[in-house]
């Protein structure tokens, strides 16, 4: 197939990446053609050692339109579900990055990991905590590299939080405020896939929830979830005034537009997570950790794109004095989604670690889990994971 090749110059930059051998490629399939997939085949297509061999969408043609319009050639797409091609031997596939709605993500993922495959996932990893667990015994099972699609990993400025929590500069972290989101967001301009239940399953926590959640649990080492006292709401979708060009959108709404959260953590921390599609507010607020030794305060973005909203202060006492300390930005000139892309590739091919390992997301979804149930029975609820 012809592949679009772009200077890979950018890449030399970051030292997560590893020197690319181009005599081994990767043949790779796509599990879903929608818009996030397109941000996939952009990177995809930059890296010198993959083939993309085949996609697949459960509308029919439209993995062949999306090849087309981006001009990919010599990529199999006449199979009805990603099941049709896995079981398509003759395509030698390596690794599939599956860009399903969430609902389709559990089973899309263990399909793939029992057929042989290392998998990309997309955020969130999935709807439910049971659904997980099932992704990691599949996981661990075929001794695949299966990563999770959080790019904002990737961020230079989103890995500085955890190398200050890591300094031991905060102390001990005892409390966490984290969340935001949008004013007006609920995101519809490519249909109703993120607001229908059978294709979503959660709404603004699945999708920029989970985004903030990782953060903050990533930076202090993912201590397990213990309690969870949630709440969910859907104010906004379901009104047929929020999209005055498709007022049936509101009948076909229902996920969350706003959750909010009282999480215990291992280690005596609290987490108070809060997040919206739509609320009547301009923020929720800035994520703050608090240690018995400095505050850091991580300015909160208008809509989660994936890194942090200006530079990070860290509040602390020097010589009996309060003090601000200012974390400058750190400037990025690598895109963080070609970074989740390669390193992705990387692991595949050098057997290291997953960049984004699922094991770490399981806590991650433990609490969106939680919350989800905590609302419905209007309580405090335990978070039980069962064993992998
Ligand atoms: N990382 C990011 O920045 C980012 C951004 C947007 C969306 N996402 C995530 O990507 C996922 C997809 O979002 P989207 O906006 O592309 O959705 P979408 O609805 O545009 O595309 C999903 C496609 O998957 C297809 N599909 C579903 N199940 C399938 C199956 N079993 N086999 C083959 N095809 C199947 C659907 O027909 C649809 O065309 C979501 O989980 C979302 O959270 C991630």
């Amino acid at each position: 197939m012809a592949l679009k090749k772009d200077s890979l110059d950018a890449f030399k930059e970051s030292h997560d990446v590893a020197v690319i051998d181009t005599a081994k490629k990767m043949r790779v399939g796509f599990i879903g053609c929608g818009w996030i997939a397109g941000a996939h085949l952009e990177s995809f297509v930059k890296q010198p050692d993959v083939e993309i061999v085949a996609g697949c969408d459960l509308v029919p043609g439209k993995a062949a339109k999306f090849f087309e319009e981006h001009n990919v050639e010599g990529v199999k797409t006449d199979y009805k579900d990603h099941l049709d091609m896995l079981a398509d031997k003759s395509l030698q596939l390596d690794a599939v990055t599956i860009c399903t709605y969430n609902r389709q993500h559990a089973n899309c993922a263990i399909d793939a990991l029992n057929a042989g495959l290392h998998v990309l996932l997309e955020k969130p990893m999935c709807v439910t905590l049971e659904e997980a667990v099932e992704i990691l015994r599949a996981e661990k099972k075929n001794n695949k590299v299966l990563s999770i699609g959080f790019q904002p990993r990737m961020d230079p400025n989103m890995k500085k939080i955890k190398e200050i929590v890591e300094s031991g500069v905060l102390g001990k972290i005892y409390y966490i405020q984290t969340g935001g989101g949008r004013r007006r967001g609920i995101p519809t301009p490519f249909g109703t896939t993120f607001i229908e239940d059978e294709t979503a399953g959660i709404g603004a926590l699945g999708d920029i929830g989970c985004y903030s959640l990782d953060m903050v649990l990533n930076a202090i080492g993912n201590p397990k979830p213990l309690t969870v006292s949630g709440y969910k709401s859907a104010f906004f979708g379901t009104r047929p005034d929020y999209y005055p060009n498709h007022p049936e959108y509101a009948e076909k709404f229902g996920v969350d537009d706003f959750a909010a959260a009282f999480v215990r953590l291992e280690g005596d921390i609290i987490l108070d997570f809060r997040i919206s599609w739509a609320m009547n507010m301009d923020t929720s607020g800035d994520t703050l950790i608090l240690g018995t030794e400095g505050g850091l305060r991580i300015p909160s973005t208008e809509c989660w794109n994936g890194s942090t909203g200006g530079p990070m202060k860290i509040y602390h006492q020097v010589a009996n004095s309060q003090v601000e300390t200012v974390i400058p930005e750190i400037q990025n000139n690598v895109s963080n989604f070609d970074m989740k892309i390669r390193t992705f590739l990387d692991a595949c091919k050098n057997g290291t670690p997953a960049p984004v390992p699922a094991s770490q997301i399981l806590y991650n979804q433990a609490i969106l889990d939680g919350i989800v149930k905590s609302s419905e029975l209007n309580r405090e609820i335990e978070i039980e994971i069962p064993e992998i």
